[in-house]
């Protein structure tokens, strides 16, 4: 997977246009994964000026993150913090928040508590899950009672004392794509490992999840990028 989220190349390359990064300055990536898009950030600043912090609870995505910086060249423009997003400290003149909302109980907190991590005449990029259309009762038994149809999301950024720059949701390709490349690299490695002992709860997973999305979140369950400053 590029990152985990549904975010084509072009989208991704719209949400950082967007973003107005500065030439000096720096970028923060809370719930960070391995940091692509906090890189990909880093990689537009030719004067080579922007640092990073990715913050998240992963070791194993971390180090993903910090391979993927000194192959880049960019190891000595990043760091990569293993603390939970909710009680990390330090500020950014940009902040990414995509798919992580999780670390604060949901978007309505997370929106709440990123505005300290914001400096003053920053931006933040917020990115979460929510319903296209009313949920059926099978979607929320999968992704629970917490997920916001796209106004109330939009409704709870404005709450917490933000201006709404930008928004625009993943397509149905970016989803798509999202989903076949999570079971793909699951995929190969079963066709790889035939022969390995218990690969049947992983069978069974991936099969679940490819019919759990065709048959009930696919074209239910969006995703919302939105650009904000603060109020
Ligand atoms: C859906 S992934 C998105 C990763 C990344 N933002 C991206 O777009 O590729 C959610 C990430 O949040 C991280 N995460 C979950 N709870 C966290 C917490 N309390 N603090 C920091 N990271 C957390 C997970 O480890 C995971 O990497």
């Amino acid at each position: 997977m590029r990152w985990n989220t549904p975010l084509s190349e072009d989208h991704a390359a719209l949400l950082v246009q967007r973003l107005a990064l500065p030439e000096a300055g720096s970028v923060l990536d809370l719930g960070c994964g391995w940091g692509e898009l906090m890189l990909r950030c880093l990689a537009e600043d030719a004067g080579g000026a922007l640092t990073g912090v990715g913050v998240d609870i992963s070791k194993a995505l971390l180090e993903r993150g910090r391979e993927l910086a000194a192959a880049r060249g960019l190891e000595d423009r990043v760091t990569f913090v293993d603390e939970p997003a909710q009680t990390y400290t330090g500020t950014a003149d940009r902040v990414l928040c995509i798919g992580a909302s999780q670390a604060w109980d949901g978007a309505p907190a997370a929106l709440e508590g990123l505005a300290g991590a914001v400096r003053p005449g920053g931006r933040l990029l917020f990115g979460d899950g929510c319903w296209e259309r009313s949920p059926t009762a099978a979607a929320r038994s999968i992704f629970g009672d917490g997920v916001p149809m796209l106004p109330e999301l939009a409704s709870h950024a404005t709450r917490a004392g933000w201006r709404v720059l930008h928004l625009s949701t993943a397509d149905q390709r970016e989803w798509d794509d999202f989903e076949s490349t999570w079971r793909a690299g699951r995929e190969l490695w079963l066709a790889e490992h035939g022969a390995a002992p218990d690969t049947a709860p992983l069978r069974a997973e991936l099969e679940d999840r490819l019919m759990e999305y065709v048959t009930v979140y696919r074209g239910l369950l969006g995703f919302a990028y939105l650009v904000l400053r603060r109020a």
